[in-house]
């Protein structure tokens, strides 16, 4: 949460000033993905406030330039900006305006960040008609996405750009006036077909050597498979697979950034460590390996079933117990409630582990089906 945001200096900080390794040269990065969704927004500010924050030196610009939704600007416009009617629709619809006066601070708290929101979409609708009726003639958008994209990289160490989804004009324009893209896919089939779409059509218009990599995220079951093709359809390194994090949603939700040091934000820095080595070091945290998620089985209904019949199982022997001892009356209500008691710390303790649910759902079924056998020969020999 943002108010978690602050951290020591030093830890993950830059390895600039530390003259161990190379600076980096200015960069302006596209953050693409094949479909909608996928979590550029939210993976784009965290960069941003991760780069200024730990990049001590950096000066970051944040831009969006998904002008029809404007993602990026009502995220931030919920606590971080004040104003976000002023952006890239002002130079729009009056060309002899910069884009420097339109940058807006953002408070970090070691760091220079700024940020460029898209404005007011509808304005440039509404007054870029009235004044050109003539519908063959566009606004000019993605002149004006490249030319702010050449402007604000003089101004900034790192420019992140927030594209729209998919691989339309305006993100090739963008793509095209960039140093480096960074493609976001998710593990879904969908998505790596569209990200290889994407990756062809960058292809196709000679800009597929600016991708720096391609982040996996929401993940929730094993990568290793998207990790594997993707770095051989995809024409570039895997920099990070990231995690489902419902505390990164709830963050997202409340028009929040991330703690920094959360399961999201460490695996972002993750990522930034590997896309830009000489700025920004690996966290310090623990990141998820791909055989991790083999143990989460967030979604395997087969060990979850498992969970369920333990749980069965255990609640009717705890019941049988008490109702024995209680009718028996041999034993006091205190042990009763103390056998029950240790049931439960088993059971739960055996349900949390993934491959004892699926183990007990596995010997369950084959219970199942030797008594289904037995009947079946029941019936054959009456
Ligand atoms: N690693 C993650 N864990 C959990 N939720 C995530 C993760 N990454 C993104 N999300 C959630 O996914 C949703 C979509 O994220 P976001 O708006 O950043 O995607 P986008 O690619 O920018 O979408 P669009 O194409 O519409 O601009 C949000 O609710 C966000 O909180
Ligand atoms: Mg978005």
């Amino acid at each position: 949460m943002a108010a978690d945001r602050s951290r020591k200096t030093g830890e993950g900080v830059s390895a600039r000033g530390t003259g161990q390794q190379e600076k980096e040269e200015p960069r302006a990065v596209a953050i693409v993905s094949g479909k909608g969704g996928s979590g550029k927004t939210l993976i784009a500010v965290q960069m941003g406030f991760e780069l200024a924050e730990y990049s001590r030196s950096s000066r970051v610009i944040l831009m969006d330039a998904d002008i029809g939704t404007a993602g990026m600007s009502f995220y931030l416009g919920y606590r971080y900006v004040h104003n976000t009617r002023t952006g890239l629709s002002d130079v729009i619809l009056d060309r002899n305006k910069t884009y420097a006066p339109l940058l807006q601070d953002i408070s970090v708290p070691s760091g220079n960040l700024r940020y460029l929101p898209v404005g007011d979409y509808r304005r440039i609708n509404r007054e870029y008609r009235a004044r050109n009726p003539d519908l063959a003639k566009p606004p000019p958008i993605i002149p004006v996405l490249r030319e702010a994209i050449r402007e604000l990289r003089e101004e900034a160490d790192f420019l992140i750009v927030d594209c729209r989804g998919g691989i339309d004009d305006e993100s090739l324009g963008v793509c095209s006036a960039v140093d480096d893209i960074i493609m976001i896919v998710e593990q879904d089939p969908t998505s790596f077909q569209a990200s290889r779409y994407l990756v062809d059509t960058l292809a196709e218009v000679d800009l597929v050597h600016k991708l720096r990599g391609y982040i996996i995220n929401k993940v929730y079951a094993n990568p290793e498979p998207v990790r594997r093709n993707g770095t051989v359809d995809f024409a570039s390194q895997c920099l990070a697979a990231v995690p489902v994090d419902l505390e990164a949603m709830r963050a997202f939700l409340l028009g929040q950034v991330p703690a920094p040091s959360g399961l999201f934000g460490v695996h972002i820095q993750d990522a930034l460590s590997r896309a830009y080595p000489a700025v920004i070091r690996p966290p310090a945290a623990r990141i998820l390996s791909d055989s991790d998620y083999d143990k989460m089985n967030v979604f395997d209904p087969v060990a979850s079933l498992g969970g369920v019949i333990t749980a069965i199982v255990l609640l009717t022997v705890g019941t049988g117990f008490v109702v024995d001892l209680v009718t028996r009356q041999t034993t006091p209500r205190t042990q009763a409630i103390v056998v029950v008691a240790v049931l439960a710390v088993i059971g739960a303790a055996a349900a949390a582990i993934a491959s004892t649910r699926t183990f007990i759902r596995r010997g369950a079924a084959a219970y199942v089906g030797f008594l289904r056998r037995l009947f079946r020969l029941g019936r054959g020999a009456r």
